[in-house]
């Protein structure tokens, strides 16, 4: 199998999109569906839920170990995935690239190998828009290291404090982990200048790809990050896959994460010597059919026009955020200029949860809640919203449905 990934096709044909995702033509309580969750979990396109059946049905043996055909075919496409991986986020070398359960697991190895290197009083900025993933990890290494987390704020149309953050940054500061993209307001953080100003006084810079990747080309080396996660049921993938890159020699300077099989050279009574990277952060059998079907996602997205596909999305959010400003009381979250396509909202004197209960009887899919970002929901005030996110097989028609439901949904409330 090819590692070489798919050349893209000048422009979005959303309706030839649209039709790879057999789920997409299923109804919701009677009503065609109408898919806005996106940024929680993509649907899959045939392509990705082919190759998955297709390992199970023909090729499927676990991987790197076996001296047999299925088990050599099985390890050749799973590390294809690899390969597919580095040339899309635009890495040097397949071996920069470690395959984890997703971002969350990609997150907390950086927390539990680079967070080995920390002591008590160094620091790590982090910021109010933060999902979960990226802060549980480092709330971790504060208890067990006394590390000190600093936050950086976001303004009230919620782009990231700049001046604020750079005030933050000193000669404690040992990392920065800080969000692509935010889930909640689709906010795109300036990395390349965080990078600038974290390496200048030598720190580490995490990027959470979880978003961005989905939603804008990435180019790892052109940003500058050490580290940067993906997690693949975002990118169209199956879940339970997903990727961390490292810079450099990173992964060969920090220690292990898990330990077991795969991860080793040797096991001896006294000791272990490990396994070159990137295998010796990849301890036990990984999930084989899903990071195949990662490769599959990578090489489906790859085939389309991101730039048309950026474009597409953009429109269909601002088409939505167009038809919101037309209810009384609705307020966006996240106002900047160039965000990615992403709308959290409210409606006054109604709970996000009815809204989206709701919606989802005229078979509209969005989110309602904290989308696991709980700073960012007490920096607003608010104990949730709701969240319409945008997809390459979202169209006009979803959003002018979805537009129709708010109504009702809210006739029904107030
Ligand atoms: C910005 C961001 N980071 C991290 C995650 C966690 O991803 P996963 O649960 O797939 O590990 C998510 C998922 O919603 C996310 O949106």
């Amino acid at each position: 199998m090819s590692a070489e990934l798919k050349q893209p096709v000048s422009g979005l044909d959303v309706a030839h999109v649209r039709a790879q995702f057999p789920i997409l033509s299923r109804e919701v309580n009677g009503k065609p569906l109408v898919y806005l969750d996106s940024a929680a979990s993509a649907q899959k396109p045939e392509a990705v839920i082919e190759a998955v059946a297709d390992v199970w049905r023909h090729s499927y043996a676990n991987v790197h170990r076996g001296l047999h055909t299925l088990a050599n075919e099985a390890t050749e496409a799973f590390e294809a995935s690899r390969g597919k991986m580095a040339r899309f986020l635009g890495a040097d070398h397949a071996d920069q690239i470690v395959f984890t359960r997703g971002a969350t697991e990609a997150i907390n190895l950086v927390a539990d190998s680079f967070g080995a290197t920390l002591g008590e009083g160094d620091e790590i900025i982090l910021s109010q828009m933060e999902h979960h993933s990226n802060i549980v990890p480092w709330h971790f290494l504060r208890e067990r290291k006394g590390v000190v987390l600093k936050w950086a704020p976001v303004t009230d149309d919620g782009a990231l404090d700049m001046d604020a953050f750079n005030a933050l940054v000193t000669e404690r500061t040992k990392l920065v982990a800080i969000t692509h993209m935010s889930n909640v307001m689709g906010t795109i953080s300036p990395i390349e200048t965080i990078v600038q100003k974290a390496h200048a006084v030598g720190a580490a810079v995490l990027v959470d790809g979880s978003q961005g990747a989905v939603h804008m080309p990435v180019d790892v080396k052109a940003l500058g990050c050490d580290f940067y996660v993906v997690t693949g049921h975002k990118l169209y993938g199956p879940n339970g896959a997903g990727a961390l890159y490292a810079a450099g020699d990173w992964l060969d300077r920090l220690r292990p994460y898990q330990g077991g099989g795969e991860m080793i050279a040797e096991v001896r009574e006294d000791g272990v010597v490990y396994a070159d990277v990137p295998h010796k952060f990849e301890a036990g059998t990984p999930v084989i059919a899903e990071v195949i079907g990662l490769g599959a996602a990578l090489d489906w997205m790859c085939g389309l026009d991101r730039i048309a596909l950026m474009e597409h999305e953009r429109q269909l959010m601002d088409r939505f955020e167009a038809g919101l400003a037309e209810f009384d009381g609705a307020t966006i979250y996240g106002r900047t200029q160039d965000k990615g396509a992403i709308t959290s909202f409210s409606l006054e004197g109604a709970h996000p949860h009815d809204l989206a209960q709701l919606m989802d009887k005229y078979g509209v899919a969005v989110r309602a809640g904290h989308h696991c970002a709980h700073p960012l929901m007490q920096r607003f005030g608010v104990p949730g919203t709701l969240r319409a996110s945008f997809a390459a097989y979202n169209t006009e028609s979803d959003v002018d449905a979805a537009l129709e439901a708010l109504r009702k949904a809210k006739s029904f409330l107030i």
